[in-house]
């Protein structure tokens, strides 16, 4: 059935299915079913070995799934070696070729294709302009910056005009500046090419500034695909709200619809369609947290670390043993007692899942902050 609207209107250019992937006992990859449409910038965000590298080979055609199939636009690929897919590879190592100049790392692709030199010429050139290196095609690669590296690496890998660019932490070596300045180039070069980019991340930050579409992974499963502010304005679980972002997390029941019971109060709230008591994950984010005097919050606790991030205050404040995140921009004094207010549109309930009870409270941050800070603050 044809629906309306723009998403439906763009076709599949990856597309995964059932896949699993096994390394001696370990299932890396549990099953995963993955569309990926064309002309997007999709993001996977996930910590360390939860199978974001496995995902891109697979895809890239350099690792096989025991089970399932690859398509690219359409056709299934799995059987069909790396450098028959139109399909490049960007590597946070950029694997530049260090005794070929600027310019003949770019032409490179274009040799193996046998294009002719007017052929590999302009579209050399145009690549180089589009990563501004323009006056750099006759210098060694060795004599660049990360940065610069970093840029020839892009124009390499676009040179043959791929169907779909992977990309795995490229900015990975990168400072914090500079990586800041390739995240918006690289967002202008994926418009303006239009291919598909699939870009991987651990930096939630890098992810929702970027991407048309982030897919949050957490040990070989897909535990959220949405847009970035889908993602962090609804996060479906403990593991997204705590892994984009800042939260407090709480053990809560859901009493009846709109009503529920966190650290011993009951509060109001938006959400509906749960069991009667069951029991749920509370998400408050801490931008959300609202400081009243003691007394005239709903909850009351004791303030016990304050962090000037620069915006705001990092202040962890300890309610009945349980240490909160707030974010605000008033200064409040360690030690002193604090109210909590909270609105209903603030307080977001979460189905328990496998995870529940892992994250959410800040106490071991909180202890090694007031340990770095113990003489800011005092
Ligand atoms: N060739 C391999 N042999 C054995 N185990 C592997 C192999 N490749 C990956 N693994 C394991 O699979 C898991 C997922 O690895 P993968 O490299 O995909 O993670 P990742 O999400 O890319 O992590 P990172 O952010 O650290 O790069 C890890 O536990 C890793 O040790
Ligand atoms: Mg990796």
């Amino acid at each position: 059935m044809i629906k309306r609207g723009d998403f439906i209107l763009k076709k599949n250019m990856v597309a995964l299915r059932n896949i699993t992937a096994i390394f001696g006992d370990h299932k890396v990859i549990d099953n995963l079913n993955l569309d990926i449409k064309d002309s997007e910038f999709v993001t996977l965000l996930g910590p360390s070995g939860c199978g974001k590298t496995t995902i891109l080979r697979m895809i890239g055609g350099f690792l096989k799934p025991n089970v399932g199939d690859i398509f690219i636009e359409g056709k299934n690929v799995t059987n069909v070696p790396a450098h028959k897919r139109n399909v490049n590879t960007i590597f946070q190592s950029y694997a530049l070729f260090p005794h070929l100049n600027v310019y003949e790392n770019v032409a490179f692709g274009m040799r193996i294709q046998k294009k002719s030199e007017i052929q590999i010429s302009s579209q050399v050139e145009k690549m180089l302009k589009m990563v501004s290196l323009e006056n750099f095609s006759k210098r060694s690669v060795t004599s660049l910056s990360g940065g610069q590296q970093q840029r020839v690496a892009i124009a390499r890998a676009l040179v043959v005009n791929p169907r779909v660019l992977l990309l795995d932490e490229p900015f990975g070596a990168l400072d914090l500046k500079l990586r800041k300045d390739m995240q918006s180039e690289l967002k202008a070069i994926q418009q303006k090419t239009g291919i598909t980019f699939v870009f991987v991340t651990h930096d939630q930050e890098e992810a929702l500034s970027m991407s048309d579409v982030v897919i949050v992974m957490n040990e070989g499963k897909i535990q959220q695909i949405g847009t970035p502010t889908n993602i962090y304005n609804e996060p479906r679980n403990a593991f997204v709200a705590d892994f984009i972002g800042e939260s407090n997390i709480l053990d809560g029941v859901m009493l009846e619809d709109y009503i529920v019971e966190f650290a011993n109060k009951k509060f109001k709230c938006l959400d509906f369609g749960f069991k009667k008591n069951e029991k749920v994950d509370v998400v408050i984010r801490p931008e959300d947290v609202k400081i009243r005097k003691s007394g005239l919050g709903q909850l009351k606790g004791c303030v016990a670390s304050v962090t000037f991030k620069g915006v705001h205050y990092e202040i962890i404040v300890d309610v009945s043993g349980f240490k909160w995140m707030i974010q605000s921009t008033m200064f409040q004094k360690v030690g002193s007692e604090i109210g909590i207010f909270l609105n209903a549109d603030d307080i977001h309930i979460m189905r328990k899942f496998e995870h529940s009870g892992e994250y959410g409270d800040y106490s071991a941050f909180s202890d090694e902050m007031y340990e770095v800070y113990e003489n800011v603050t005092k």
